[in-house]
């Protein structure tokens, strides 16, 4: 279910770093990020310790790192699902200055299964606010835009994963978020369906100027659909890299196109040897994995 919540509810922005002194106010800015949480034995695990990046305005940034790395303690924190223990997490303002909103879409759709497809793209609104005809409208139109305008009166079980997905996707984008949070949203979907959903998020930002924060296990999708890479590792988790991604596309950058740059094997090889050279580091936890290799990243052969 997207989660979404009217903020400023952390701390106010931290005056903007000099890479967004040109563009807008930062979307998100996390800055000295720092988590822990007990074990059972009362130990304390710490899972970030410093972290700072930010996102602008309209930037798509993914986070790739090892599983239990603590990508979604990190979503988590920024939603505030988790209270900040120590740092800052600020949510920039939209344009006109109008506090700005995070959407939050997991990788599980989460429909209610008594409900339409209609009811359940404007449950996110209902979250906050009494829905509206204008909505029902919006939500019609959006729905119609995923392909998806014959089943808006169906119910989620005549639908496919591709298709409930599309619903997840629109329910997460009527609130109208400047700042979408994803959390490996594709990866129960076939390659043809997530291909067509990563072209749907890369073109929010040129409709909406939305800015997207997505963790994903496939380097493809991170290296195809971002501005830039942030890779976490290490324990506590810190950034060990943070790659500004740029590919030669011929017109705009889709999906596809993306995949085809030939710029992209070289990107894959330097993300996959990253990803590969992180050992687990954790003693205490149930995630990671086992035998100290890397977690399941999908992918070329580097
Ligand atoms: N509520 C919790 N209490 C204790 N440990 C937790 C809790 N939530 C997550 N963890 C631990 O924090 C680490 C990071 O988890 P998580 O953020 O889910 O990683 P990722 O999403 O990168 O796979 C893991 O070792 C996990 O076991
Ligand atoms: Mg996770």
């Amino acid at each position: 279910m997207p989660i979404t919540m009217p903020i400023n509810a952390h701390a106010p922005s931290p005056p903007a770093t000099p890479r967004d002194a040109a563009a807008a106010p930062a979307r998100l800015h996390v800055a000295e990020l720092t988590h822990t949480f007990e074990a059972e034995d009362g130990a304390p695990v710490p899972i970030f310790s410093g972290l700072d990046f930010s996102v602008g305005s309209g930037e798509i940034v993914s986070i790739v790192g090892r599983s239990g790395a603590g990508k979604s303690t990190l979503f988590n924190l920024i939603s505030g699902l988790l209270p900040p223990q120590s740092g800052r997490i600020a949510i920039g303002p939209r344009a006109d200055g109008s506090p700005g909103r995070i959407a939050y879409m997991l990788q599980k759709d989460l429909l209610l299964p008594w409900r339409s497809v209609l009811e359940n793209a404007v449950l996110g609104i209902e979250l906050f606010r009494k829905v509206t005809s204008q909505d029902l409208e919006r939500a019609r139109h959006m729905l119609a835009r995923y392909g998806l305008g014959t089943v808006a009166d169906a119910y989620p079980h005549a639908l496919s994963g591709g298709m409930r997905q599309r619903v997840a996707l629109t329910r997460t984008l009527l609130v109208d978020p400047t700042l979408v949070l994803l959390d490996e949203p594709f990866s129960a979907l076939d390659y043809e369906t997530r291909l067509a959903l990563e072209d749907d998020v890369m073109a929010l930002r040129e409709t909406n100027g939305t800015s997207v924060v997505l963790v994903t296990h496939d380097i493809e999708e991170a290296i195809a659909m971002s501005d830039r890479v942030i890779i976490l590792g290490g324990r506590p988790a810190r950034i060990e890299q943070a790659l500004d991604i740029e590919l030669t596309v011929d017109g705009t950058r889709s999906a596809i196109t993306a995949r085809e740059a030939p710029e992209f094997r070289t990107w894959h090889a330097r993300i996959w040897g990253a990803l590969r050279g992180q050992t687990s580091g954790h003693a205490g936890g149930h995630a990671g994995q086992p035998n100290g290799q890397p977690g399941p990243y999908r992918g070329l052969a580097a």
